[in-house]
């Protein structure tokens, strides 16, 4: 303030400098308005949470161009409670009541999305159609989600994932397992496409220039300012990845239909005469799915290797079997979430309640996965990887001290009409894959480098390389 009374009292004299006093005055007048009314009137004034962030959005949304937005809200749950302002107009909860209160089939049409950044202007994916194009997506897309569709898919994925195990036999002495994850993800989903590995490594542009944009768009009308600081290679992420899905969806709408071929895919393309899709939401999707079903599942699969790896009692091989294999699963999901941030849902304008909170009409509202499950709130021993915590109560292994975990917290698909369409699919293909791997081979951590707490995660997880040394065991 004392620089702008300085500039006042000198420079009043000129022309000129009295256009620079209207240029830099105003708006800082404005700007300490505003921050006064946010911190004393506002009607979020009385939830916790730092002052900087009750004023401005920035820290946030520089915490998230940095890959850390999930860790800075797991920092501020830790010092401010279950429910904390992260920014002027957004409520961060990590009860286990929210996921009804907001998502729950009751809650969830009075509570609309926010601040999904659309990558795609003339269509869109499920994940951003407007509620006129919802229910007809959704429909569409479900038919290859259904129990019976991932059945049928079982033999296709058993082929991909047997060439699989034996590229690993064929690498075994040095190999990158987050990598190698990846692509196999990719081409289960992408059978429509069959691998293309350069087109791979752009998935992780897309999401960082994605999760880039949303924070931008934070600030309106400066939104267009902001990307001029987005890593342009990033931002061509974006196109070349919609151009190659759009180009491989086109191959496959020209190829025979064949009836033994059951992936998602062929759902749709078999009815593609009565349009359940237009073909822009059909190259869009391709695009998202693509994304959406190939980085969180390569990010539970290399994190179960890492924390196995690091737990070598675990690698028995008790732990291919059930429960231990679903409680190996969940147990990834809850130290490693593939998805830490969490979407964002708008209060309707009446105003709602939240977990006995008070929510104001418009108060944006977010679960951070990662705070939600990681904190001794819901989780006793959070850091420790066990396993067990998930194993029935009756079970011999179960232990007493984490019978208080808040488990109904743990939901990494969300829930509701609007969570994960590929829940199903996701957990039969990672049951089947981390099966086979745990069973076939003993692993040794080559290095450290894949340590999940220096991590980012833009959306999904930045994952570094997963260094791993595979021997064949002798059963
Ligand atoms: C471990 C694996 C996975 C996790 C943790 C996960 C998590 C999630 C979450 C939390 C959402 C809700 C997003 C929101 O409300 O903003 C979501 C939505 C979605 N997921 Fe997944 N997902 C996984 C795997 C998959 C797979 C395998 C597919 C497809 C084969 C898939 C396709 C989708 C789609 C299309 C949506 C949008 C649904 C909608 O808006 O109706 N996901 N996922
Ligand atoms: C894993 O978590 C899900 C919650 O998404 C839960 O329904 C399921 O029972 C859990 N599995 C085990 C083995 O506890």
């Amino acid at each position: 303030m004392a620089v702008l009374t300085f500039l006042w009292e000198h420079c009043s004299n000129y022309r000129f400098f009295s256009f620079i006093k209207v240029v830099i005055v105003v708006p800082s007048l404005y700007l300490l308005i505003r921050a006064v009314y946010r911190i004393f009137l506002h009607p979020l004034r009385a939830f916790p949470g730092p002052k900087l962030r009750a004023i401005s959005h920035i820290p946030h949304a520089i915490a998230g161009t940095k890959g850390r937005a999930a860790f800075d809200v797991r920092d501020l749950h830790a010092r401010y409670g279950e429910v904390v302002r992260i920014a002027p107009d957004l409520l961060s909860f990590m009860t286990p009541s929210f996921w009804q209160d907001i998502h729950g089939h009751a809650a969830a049409k009075k509570f609309p999305k926010y601040g999904y950044f659309k990558a795609r202007g003339d269509a869109q994916p499920l994940l951003t159609a407007d509620e006129k194009d919802y229910p007809r997506q959704r429909a569409a897309l479900m038919q290859g989600f259904s129990e019976r569709a991932i059945a049928g898919q079982e033999s296709t994925l058993k082929r991909h994932i047997d060439l699989f195990m034996k590229r690993l036999e064929e690498n075994s002495e040095r190999i990158d397992m987050s990598q190698w994850f990846q692509w196999l993800t990719f081409d289960l989903i992408g059978e429509f496409a069959l691998s293309n590995h350069p087109w791979v490594a752009i998935l992780v542009r897309w999401f960082r220039a994605v999760s880039f944009a949303t924070n931008a768009n934070e600030f309106g009308m400066l939104a267009p300012v902001l990307m001029l600081f987005t890593d342009i290679k990033d931002l061509m992420g974006i196109k070349i990845h919609q151009e190659n899905a759009a180009a491989a969806v086109k191959k496959r709408l020209e190829m025979e239909d064949d009836p033994n071929r059951n992936d998602i895919w062929s759902y749709i393309l078999r009815r593609k005469h009565e349009n359940p899709l237009s073909l822009g939401e059909m190259e869009i999707n391709a695009a998202a799915l693509l994304i959406a079903a190939t980085s969180p599942v390569a990010d539970t699969l290399s994190g179960a290797i890492y924390f196995l790896s690091r737990n070598p009692k675990l690698t028995l091989s008790s732990t291919s079997k059930m429960p231990y294999l679903h409680a190996v699963m969940n147990e990834t999901m809850r130290c490693y979430t593939p998805t830490p941030g969490g979407g964002r849902r708008q209060a309707p304008p009446g105003g709602a309640t939240v977990s006995g909170h008070y929510v104001p009409g418009g108060t944006v509202v977010a679960v951070y996965q990662l705070p939600a499950f990681t904190l001794p709130n819901n989780f006793a021993l959070p850091d420790c990887y066990l396993p067990e915590r998930w194993l029935p109560i009756d079970h011999p292994d179960s232990p007493k001290a984490t019978l208080t975990d808040e488990q109904e917290v743990f939901q990494p698909f969300s829930v509701g009409p609007k969570a994960c369409i590929g829940k199903g699919y996701a957990y039969a293909e990672i049951k089947l894959i981390l099966a086979r791997v745990v069973w076939h081979f003993d692993f040794e951590l080559l290095d450290n480098g894949f340590a999940v707490e220096k991590q980012r995660a833009f959306l999904f997880r930045e994952r570094p390389p997963l260094n791993v040394k595979l021997s064949v065991r002798q059963h």
